[in-house]
């Protein structure tokens, strides 16, 4: 039998915690991200696919002026008086996901009234995988719904970004929801994070898949070091005297580079150069060119790991292993994805050579490692969706 999606969970769970059918059904994808990492809050580039895995969001109006939501992941609920100002839940829960969306939902006016949602999710969490902007993109697009306000999904994105910056206090660029909101099936997204605008680019040649293989563990560190990176950029755009580290340059940051820290010089030559490899990861999309893709990719990964340093063992460990196979065994490139210290990497794979690949990494990485690989791949989906049922 087929495992039950998050739709028809959420459909299910809303039924039976809270004994009628739902009016609206919300959903929002995961994404990958196949190169331009830490580039975001840079301004620079960025080229995520959503994921076919979705967050999906059952709700029902209540007649109340309280909204009840319950996630299926956790088996909590809260409880939020929409008549009382909006504040983030100081345990750091799931539910200041909902709640930062709720208060730009109010911040922008919307009429809201009481509703009950039932959240369940496809989208593993802590992989990378940007559960969270799934579960904002999601809520958001259920509150348009709610309160009958279309957003703009751009709007939208930054809507939720927002959310994720002041309830769930992550300084988070803006890749994550805007994919989720604006994914295209079959298509990669190539967005210029300085002005917002994006390019979909079809992706979709049944030669190459792309997989995801999460080592299903993270690293405390990550929340902790994401800030600090970020700060570490901010300080080398202003010594370059740039606003942003899109507007530098490889050769002024070496004209430079001995009169700064070089801690901070690495991190800049991380930022510029990915910015420049996924514009021209772009090119090879459009060209069809995966064998230049892959290098790119593995260019990607040397330069998150030795100049970024968000990596860890166990993904640079799936990342050699994928290396060793290399392109005559059908692995055009692989790198470590998302946030660092831990979750997925993404390799870019001949599909005809799928199964070997996976028994391959699976294989040699239990002699380095006790812990599971899980694989997938994935093709790209769509972005958030509303429908009443
Ligand atoms: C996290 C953030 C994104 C982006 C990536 C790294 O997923 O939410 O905004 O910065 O890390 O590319």
């Amino acid at each position: 039998m087929m495992a039950k999606d998050a739709k028809s969970r959420a459909t299910g769970g809303f039924a039976a915690h809270f004994g009628a059918a739902p009016r609206w059904m919300a959903s929002a994808p995961g994404r990958v991200n196949l190169i331009g990492e830490f580039t975001d809050y840079n301004g620079g580039f960025v080229l995520p696919i959503a994921l076919d895995q979705r967050t999906a969001v059952a709700a029902a109006p209540n007649q109340s002026n309280r909204v009840t939501i319950r996630s299926e992941a956790t088996g909590e609920s809260d409880s939020i008086d929409l008549s009382e100002a909006l504040k983030p839940d100081l345990r750091g829960r799931w539910t200041n996901y909902a709640r930062g969306v709720l208060a730009g939902f109010c911040d922008i006016g919307a009429k809201l009234s009481g509703f009950d949602a039932f959240i369940a999710s496809d989208v593993p969490v802590g992989a990378g995988l940007s559960s969270s902007a799934a579960l904002e993109v999601a809520f958001a697009t259920l509150l348009e719904g709610v309160s009958s306000t279309k957003l703009d999904p751009v709007a939208k994105a930054l809507l939720c970004q927002k959310a994720e910056h002041t309830f769930a206090r992550v300084p988070c660029g803006i890749m994550d929801p805007y994919i989720a909101s604006l994914g295209r099936e079959d298509h990669a997204l190539l967005l210029d994070c300085q002005s917002n605008e994006a390019v979909w680019l079809p992706f979709a040649d049944p030669a190459v898949s792309v997989l995801v293989i999460n080592t299903n563990v993270k690293h405390h560190l990550a929340i902790s070091a994401y800030a600090v990176r970020r700060e570490e950029c901010r300080a080398a755009a202003a010594f370059l005297g740039v606003t942003s580290l899109r507007a530098a340059s490889s050769e002024r940051l070496a004209e430079l580079h001995e009169r700064m820290d070089s801690t901070v010089v690495r991190r800049a030559r991380h930022v510029i150069s990915e910015i420049a490899r996924t514009v021209q990861a772009a090119e090879c999309i459009r060209n069809r060119d995966w064998a230049e893709f892959g290098q790119l990719i593995d260019a990607s990964h040397d330069s998150l790991k030795g100049d970024y340093e968000v990596s860890c063992r166990e993904l640079d460990g799936v990342v050699d292993i994928a290396r060793g196979i290399g392109t005559s065994g059908g692995v055009f490139g692989c790198r470590m994805t998302g946030g660092g210290f831990g979750g997925c990497a993404v390799a870019l794979i001949e599909t005809a050579r799928h199964q070997e690949i996976v028994e391959r990494i699976d294989e040699d990485y239990r002699r380095l490692n006790p812990a599971r690989l899980t694989f997938f791949t994935c093709r790209p989906g769509r972005g958030a969706e509303l429908a009443e049922v």
